[in-house]
């Protein structure tokens, strides 16, 4: 190092990661119930998207279909790759619509992705219904972007990936979210042995740095404090949840994640005096597909959550 730190020397940053990023792979794989070979790992959930367009799908030929409102970075990448998106949109309840979804598909699509628990709905995905795409899109790799899966306990279709039964199943995952690591940057990928080792031959040789390895190891061995603190985190989600619909502002959507979506009069313009009076960041999704004046708020601490009600009762009084 060149300072001296015994805190930085402990590190060995003058040595390159272990390639195989084995130790940690093996750690996932040991709390997901699958093998370490199994397990893919990238730079956030948003590198692995962007390899699974690179990697699938040829540009200005192939195609993706994703189910507005979701999360918008897989048609960003895919256009990035001169990759065309086409959209199956949710029902207006936000689930899934598999027939729509098994009559969009083509030769050329090679990937589907859904979002579960979604972003921005915050619902979990019937796993019928993730069943049946899974079903009809033989042809395509079917993509089930579980982000947000700690929030919605026993709930992921990491089981449909250990039956065997769906070998075009491909699962993702992140520290970012439950885990209160978005600024270590990893994101994980369970699939066939098959799909997670064409997508080591082609990643950058230390996509993921050791720094992330360590932090990432040493917070998967508190599993349960984590648990421990999204169940913190579910009742603040309800009371927040009830605070809102005692406003009788309009819709409040039931969330299986770590935020509430809620429709309000003049979305816009209330998420503007919140931030501004209120210093909380609430996002606006008005102008999302079937999001009509909605609102999207994270759950944060007590303290937080207050001052967010505080500034949406002044500014919708
Ligand atoms: C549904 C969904 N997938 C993936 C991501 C990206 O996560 P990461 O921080 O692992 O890149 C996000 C981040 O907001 C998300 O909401």
């Amino acid at each position: 190092p060149p300072v001296e730190d015994p805190e930085l020397e402990r590190l060995h940053l003058e040595r390159y990661p272990d390639p195989r990023y084995s130790k940690l792979r093996a750690a996932i794989g040991g709390l997901r119930g699958v093998a370490a070979d199994e397990v893919f790992l990238g730079n956030g959930s948003d590198e692995v998207i962007d390899m699974l367009i690179r990697v699938f799908c040829v540009p200005g030929v192939d195609s993706i279909v994703v189910c507005p409102p979701t999360y918008s970075m897989y048609g960003v990448f895919a256009t990035f790759c001169d990759v065309s998106v086409v959209e199956v949109p949710l029902t207006s309840d936000f689930e899934l619509r598999p027939e729509a979804v098994a009559a969009a598909l083509t030769p050329q699509t090679k990937l589907v992705f859904l979002c579960s628990p979604g972003n921005p709905t915050g619902k979990l995905l019937a796993c019928s219904d993730i069943e049946a795409v899974l079903a009809a899109s033989t042809g395509a790799v079917v993509v089930v972007d579980e982000a947000y899966i700690d929030f919605a306990e026993g709930a992921s279709v990491v089981p449909l990936l250990r039956s065997g039964r769906y070998p075009n199943l491909v699962v993702m995952q992140t520290l970012s979210k439950a885990w209160g690591l978005a600024g270590a940057r990893l994101g994980m990928l369970l699939a066939s042995r098959q799909i997670v080792e064409i997508l080591n031959k082609v990643r950058a040789p230390f996509n993921v740095s050791s720094l992330t390895e360590d932090v990432a190891i040493r917070a998967l061995g508190q599993a349960a404090t984590v648990a421990c603190h999204v169940q913190q985190l579910l009742s603040e989600r309800q009371s927040v949840a009830a605070a809102i619909e005692g406003l009788a502002l309009g819709r409040v959507f039931s969330s299986d994640a770590n935020f509430v979506l809620f429709r309000v009069k003049n979305a816009k313009e209330v998420c503007e005096a919140i931030a501004k009076d209120g210093k909380v960041v609430a996002r606006y999704r008005g102008s999302m597909p079937l999001c009509e004046d909605t609102i999207r708020v994270t759950i944060g601490t007590y303290a937080e959550n207050e001052q967010f009600l505080a500034a949406l009762r002044k500014a919708t009084q």
